[in-house]
């Protein structure tokens, strides 16, 4: 009898498909916040207390969302899902791969020492050194993006055009994040999402923005685009170095025609992406789960067949 406890705020479309899927497979799937949890250090009681799985740990847990909050609140969050990892509950994708790639400073690195191609980038703590690396680019005929360390969805990023943007120059919660503007030329915003299931392209898109921010969150259209050798490549290479059982990977095409990854996602959405591909990416995901980390546990009795 497998339960699987999907950690989400708000499960809405993404949720429903994931919980169907796994219905339809024998598979209850419950919604928890990561913010009812608990870690108990008693005898005789489970380390991880998870609302709805009080007297067993779920045989999986599928993240959809980790809330934010303060440091202490998003390292308590963490900590669950390292814990069930320690306890040998499979968390799809796991704290360590999560951790990697909602720090934007760390999937830049890391992309960097795997050769990959990604914009030069930047993380200082002194606004001065911000200011001079900032300077230099513009005086170069750069233009740059600050972005938050921790943003999803587009947030928080500005673009920095000429010397009298750098009156504004923010930190975000003291640390500044500059990367380089990809200059993707002539035919307007846009650009690709490929999604990666166990190493494996499952689904492309070009995304195209109403301005330079390319995420559907932010109204950009969806397209269907063929497959391409190159891109799916890197997304695999990305996905890979940053250890992802699944991700959404963003790649720009610079004007050039050189491809840059801009960030891998362990969280990512794919409902713009189901909407102009025909493969079921719940599906995917959900036998990607199953069949890779739930092989010994029998599926649910009262299953929908
Ligand atoms: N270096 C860059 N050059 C050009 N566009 C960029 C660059 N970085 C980000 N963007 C645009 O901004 C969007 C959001 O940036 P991203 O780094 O993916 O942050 P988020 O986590 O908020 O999605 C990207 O999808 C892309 O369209
Ligand atoms: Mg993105």
């Amino acid at each position: 009898m497998a339960r699987i406890a999907i950690f989400t705020e708000d499960p809405g479309w993404h949720g429903a498909q994931l919980r169907n899927v796994f219905a339809s497979k024998g598979y209850l799937a419950e919604y928890v916040s990561l913010t009812d949890c608990k870690i108990t250090v008693e005898p005789d009681q489970l380390p991880v207390i998870i609302p709805g799985f009080e007297q067993s740990l779920p045989d999986a847990v599928f993240v959809r969302g980790v809330p934010g909050g303060s440091l202490e609140e998003v390292v308590f969050y963490l900590d669950i899902l390292h814990a069930l990892k320690l306890l040998q509950v499979p968390v799809y994708n796991d704290a360590r791969a999560i951790e990697r790639s909602v720090d934007k400073a760390m999937t830049s690195l890391l992309l960097k020492q795997s050769g990959l191609p990604t914009p030069p980038t930047w993380v200082v703590r002194d606004r001065s050194q911000a200011l001079a690396i900032a300077e230099k680019e513009l005086r170069n005929g750069h233009r740059l993006l600050t972005k938050p360390l921790f943003g999803s969805q587009g947030e928080g990023i500005r673009r920095i055009e000429k010397m009298t943007d750098l009156f504004w120059l923010a930190s975000s919660h003291g640390v500044y994040y500059l990367q380089r503007f990809v200059d993707c030329g002539e035919t307007g915003y846009s650009d690709w999402r490929v999604f990666i299931i166990n190493g494996r392209v499952i689904g492309t898109m070009r995304r195209h923005g109403v301005c330079w921010l390319n995420n559907v969150a932010r109204g950009a259209k969806c397209e269907a685009v063929q497959f391409d050798t190159e891109m799916s490549d890197l997304a695999m290479a990305a996905t890979k170095a940053l250890n992802m059982d699944y991700a959404g990977v963003d790649i720009i095409c610079e004007a050039q025609g050189n491809h840059q990854i801009i960030e891998v996602n362990s969280i990512p959405a794919w409902k713009g992406l189901q909407s102009v591909c025909h493969v079921d990416v719940a599906e995917l995901l959900v036998e990607d789960l199953v069949g890779r980390y739930l092989a010994n546990a029998a599926p649910w009795v009262e299953a929908i067949s």
